[in-house]
């Protein structure tokens, strides 16, 4: 990554550019053309088998991580320090001691736009850049011939992985900012977001609250509570249903304000939080650029907040602006999870264009922004995954979880990744022929072992009574 520092530099004309995918410097003709595109390939090779052993390496610290943690009455901070002494938790070019400290680490965003440092506080909670790996043994028997990649988020931490690590670095960054002691998350039973929160918060000195709210039953979904509900520091409030979660915002706000709260909004979905996105996205971008994936031309992920697909798009866009990787930006297939008009394009775009301003403001370079129409041209919004709503499972999220699971150590969920996969395999089975990438998204990292002991609250306890449990395969429901 860092060979590419120049690509990025805030110069931007005047620096040197990586040559975007299917382009090499000097080599557009002839012999020269040939002997370029053979040391591409042999490069990719390289790579390809690079990030196959960092794949093999994680996977190995992750299991090690779930032997660490299993005794009953963790409390984050204990789970924490157990992870803090393993090799492989170690954020990479970031001494330890610096955990928690508001500052800018190595991360793409801060390459690009160098006058943030400073600006834009930011801590380090994941490890970077997540590996890319080709999706061929999950399509073998319905898109053999495709060109589809998978971007590896699922093991963005051995904590918690999954896609709010990144917003989880912005965002507990303005909390502690703010003197907040306590970042309180907000969302459904099964909040993978508030489950990271969770886990990640003790790592930088805050302590956890959830606000949560009853939501369909699944595996994955009650495993995330049940480790929510057994965590010994963090504050739990349950509610009967989604529609008090204003009401609770506000009284957390007012009755614990001596601990002065940082209260999130489901999935941290606010221009802040989808900078950790922006700052994703040109990552993919200097992997392209590396040669480590060809340029993808659409891009798979399941949207529910919106924080996620919204950091992307303009991050996308702000990369091939530069050049970075590829010229135009990828088509961002955005598979709804929650229905309109939580999802709508109009919003996602909205969001994306206010991180841009966001972006503006802060680093003073008017290359952030990027107009509306222009971000909203670079999305589609899927909703033929959704099926019966939010949370509820459907056929094609298990097909596509059971082809998926394929590749080595890949468990998606049956509420968003699932879902997001089978728009990815509709899209193949049409005849996509572009090359194709899947986010991957749903931690699979171990939680901690929690047991099953019913919890005191009758709310959860009558939730959890009738949750399914994942089979002797460890397949998920
Ligand atoms: C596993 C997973 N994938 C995708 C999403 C969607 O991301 P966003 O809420 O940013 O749209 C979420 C949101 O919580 C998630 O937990």
């Amino acid at each position: 990554m860092p060979l590419l520092r120049g690509a990025l530099d805030a110069g931007g004309a005047a620096a040197p550019l990586p040559a975007p995918h299917g382009q090499e410097p000097g080599a557009r003709s002839g012999p020269g053309r040939r002997a370029a595109a053979g040391a591409r390939r042999a490069r990719a090779r390289r790579d390809r088998d690079r990030r196959a052993r960092v794949g093999r390496t994680r996977r190995r610290g992750h299991r090690r991580a779930g032997l660490d943690t299993g005794e009953p009455g963790w409390t984050p901070a204990s789970r924490s320090s157990a992870l803090e002494s393993d090799r492989h938790h170690r954020i990479e070019g970031t001494p330890s001691s610096s955990i928690g400290a508001v500052h800018p680490p190595e991360r793409p965003i801060f390459e690009a736009f160098p006058a943030l440092r400073g600006r834009l506080p930011w801590v380090a909670l994941g490890e970077w850049p997540t590996p890319v790996q080709p999706l061929a043994p999950a399509l073998r028997a319905i898109a053999p011939h495709a060109e589809a990649w998978v971007k590896r988020d699922d093991l963005s931490s051995p904590v918690y992985g999954g896609n709010k690590v990144r917003t989880l670095e912005v965002l507990f960054a303005e909390a502690l900012e703010a003197g907040a002691r306590r970042v309180w998350s907000t969302g459904a039973f099964g909040t993978n977001h508030g489950t990271a929160a969770l886990l990640h918060a003790p790592r930088v000195g805050l302590r956890a609250g959830l606000v949560l709210f009853p939501q369909p039953r699944s595996a994955c979904a009650a495993e995330n509570l049940r480790v929510m509900l057994a965590a010994e520091d963090a504050e739990v409030q349950l509610l009967p249903h989604w529609s008090a979660l204003p009401g609770a915002m506000g009284w957390v706000r007012l009755r614990r304000r001596a601990e002065r709260p940082f209260v999130m909004v489901p999935g941290g979905a606010t221009p802040r939080g989808a900078l950790g996105y922006v700052s994703a996205a040109l990552e993919l971008a200097l992997q392209v650029a590396e040669g480590a994936l060809p340029a993808p031309r659409k891009l798979f992920l399941g949207v529910g907040s919106t924080c996620t697909t919204a950091g992307l798009l303009l991050g996308l866009r702000l990369a091939a602006r530069r050049g970075i990787g590829f010229l135009a930006p990828p088509e961002v297939v955005a598979v709804r999870v929650t229905p309109w008009p939580v999802t709508a394009a109009w919003r996602i775009a909205a969001l994306a264009r206010r991180a841009s301003e966001l972006l503006h403001r802060l680093s003073g370079d008017p290359r952030a922004l990027v107009d509306e129409a222009t971000l909203r041209a670079g999305l589609r919004v899927d909703g033929g995954e959704l099926g019966r709503g939010y949370g509820h499972p459907t056929r094609r999220g298990r097909e596509a979880i059971r082809r998926f699971g394929a590749l080595e150590g890949l468990t998606l969920d049956t509420t968003y990744s699932g879902k997001a996969a089978a728009g990815m395999l509709r899209a193949l089975r049409a005849g996509l022929r572009e090359p194709a990438l899947f986010w991957s998204t749903k931690s699979t990292a171990p939680l901690p072992a929690v047991g099953d002991a019913p919890p005191p609250q009758a709310l959860a306890r009558a939730w959890l009574a009738g949750a399914p449990r994942r089979d002797a395969a460890g397949a998920r429901s």
